[in-house]
């Protein structure tokens, strides 16, 4: 026998059919606003309601707050995604501190318990001059009310469900919500609250990731005061590119683009590229002279010349009084060699220029002049610090060049070692390669060509860029805009960086924003 219709029989198999649906879809939604205006909708579909209102509970539970407020007769949709709902959040407590049962959705937040009320204006025990008052501002009749608790599978409650005014389909007249509808969202909002949680729990948990990450990063750049935002800079960099590639839509670049998952991957492999300079002991990472080790040793050479000095002028004075032999011109021609020769040692200790066959051999010879502390004589330079000086191009000798070349293999070892998700799980692959070249030049494995993938070369564009103009480093003059861009130039025609990759950098002009952003005024020459 097919049942009269009334408000209890308006649910039927198709809204239990659409409730296992929507219990599936909501825990498949990723988006928290999206999932949100899902459960709302869905809520208000099943029970054949006109209105509805999401609250959610706050963090230290004092109150509720308004997430989504919808209403199909007045055409009302606020809180959806972006558009915030301003209204004041309900407390839970009164001035008196005590629950706050005059509020229905306060009440059924407190207790757990669902309201069900034919008619708000004919009904005792809540306090319904908010809905009155919006009623008079709207024109609007508010009249069945059903409110219910999303309560999760911790037996928290997280929200409240609150639906207004069903509607018969036949009719279009409003009528009491039915105990099967109240059934029914009973259920729909416990599903809701479990998706709800666990979506709130891995947002909660990929913000305590992104958040731990920064922190490592920041206590790499902290390690050496030269290299202060470093890692900020090529992860930003990183992910302007990352941008400028999914906007691309013809070259090369047109059928690239990169999932929401892609650019969190690529983002956290930028921001963990250089975390094997953990282990690089700071006196490599900021050796800003030949002969620094933990302190320049320039310093100690230039006490032995001051030493060698006295000695000449000691030399002198005794002479002046025996008279004999005596010749000033030359103790004097001597003083001035010496310090000629120091002069030249703190030039060649700079390590800005290139170290010629001819200077080193100069070093070697004044390593030859003869010094005495107080039990024996020594030579004026010790083996290390012939070595040091003898370094041709910048400051790192051959051993501190391999511990520095070594962060790279350290990335790989550290983040190799971590439980990514799955589809994070190619992070380290792309930090650890950035200092990778395409002719196979680089470190730490020497890949090259198709072997590197696009992620590592857009970090390794971004790192190189970062390190030529960063205007931080002592050890090394920062670059204008335009010799940066030039270097770059040259080391995409030296086959170490992406061509295609530098010329969307150039044909987007992505540099700019950067410079803008990143650069001093000194170095924007274009
Ligand atoms: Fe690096
Ligand atoms: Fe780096």
């Amino acid at each position: 026998m097919k049942k009269k219709k009334n408000s209890g029989d308006s649910i039927n198999a198709d809204h239990l059919k659409r409730l296992t649906q929507v219990g599936a879809a909501l825990s498949t939604e990723k988006d928290i606003d999206r999932l949100l205006e899902k459960i709302l909708t869905e809520a208000r579909i099943i029970t054949l309601a006109d209105g509805g209102t999401l609250y959610l509970m706050s963090y230290n539970e004092k109150v509720l707050r308004f997430a989504l407020v919808q209403n199909a007769s007045l055409g009302l949709s606020t809180g959806s995604t972006g558009k915030r709902v301003a209204w004041q959040p309900i407390k839970l407590t009164g001035d008196d501190d005590l629950p706050n049962h005059a509020n229905v959705s306060a009440h059924v937040a407190i207790t757990g318990e669902a309201v069900n009320i034919a008619d708000v204006y004919d009904t005792h025990g809540f306090n319904f001059e908010g809905t009155r008052s919006f009623d008079q501002e709207t024109g609007y009749r508010s009249q069945s009310m059903l409110v219910v608790p999303m309560r999760n599978h911790a037996n928290e409650i997280i929200g409240v469900l609150q639906l207004l005014n069903a509607i018969d389909p036949d009719t279009g007249r409003v009528i009491p919500f039915s105990g099967e509808a109240q059934e029914l969202v009973c259920s729909l909002a416990s599903q809701a609250a479990v998706a709800l949680t666990n979506n709130r729990l891995i947002a909660e948990l990929e913000h305590l990731l992104d958040a731990f990450i920064q922190t490592i990063a920041i206590a790499i750049d902290e390690k050496s005061p030269y290299t202060g935002g470093h890692v900020r800079r090529v992860a930003d960099l990183t992910m302007t590119i990352a941008e400028k590639i999914n906007a691309t839509s013809d070259g090369y670049y047109a059928a690239i683009c990169f999932s929401d998952d892609e650019m969190r991957e690529l983002r956290m492999a930028a921001w963990l590229h250089d975390i094997g300079k953990i282990t690089t002991p700071e006196h490599v990472v900021d050796k800003s002279t030949k002969l620094e080790k933990v302190y320049d040793r320039i310093g100690d050479i230039k006490t032995r010349f001051e030493l060698l000095k006295r000695e000449y002028q000691l030399a002198m004075n005794e002479a002046r009084q025996n008279k004999a032999g005596f010749s000033p011109e030359e103790v004097v021609k001597d003083i001035q060699s010496l310090d000629e020769e120091y002069q030249f040692l703190v030039r060649i200790n700079n390590g800005s220029e290139f170290t010629a066959d001819e200077m080193i051999d100069r070093i070697k010879q004044i390593a030859q002049r003869k010094w005495s502390n107080n039990t024996q004589t020594l030579p004026l330079l010790t083996e290390d610090e012939i070595y040091n000086l003898s370094i041709r191009r910048g400051t790192l000798n051959d051993e501190e060049r391999n511990i520095i070349n070594n962060h790279a293999a350290v990335t790989y070892r550290m983040l190799n070692k971590l439980p990514f998700p799955r589809k994070l799980r190619k992070i380290a692959e792309y930090a650890a390669a950035h200092h990778e070249k395409l002719d196979g030049s680089g470190y730490p494995l020497g890949l090259k060509g198709d072997q590197l993938p696009l992620q590592s070369r857009v970090i390794a564009l971004a790192d190189i860029f970062e390190a030529l103009t960063a205007t931080d480093r002592p050890y090394k003059k920062d670059k204008t805009l335009s010799e940066a861009l030039q270097i770059l130039k040259q080391m995409v025609d030296d086959h170490h960086i992406d061509r295609d990759l530098f010329e969307l950098f150039m044909r987007e002009k992505v540099y700019e924003e950067y410079a803008y952003r990143e650069l001093a005024l000194h170095q924007m020459d274009m």
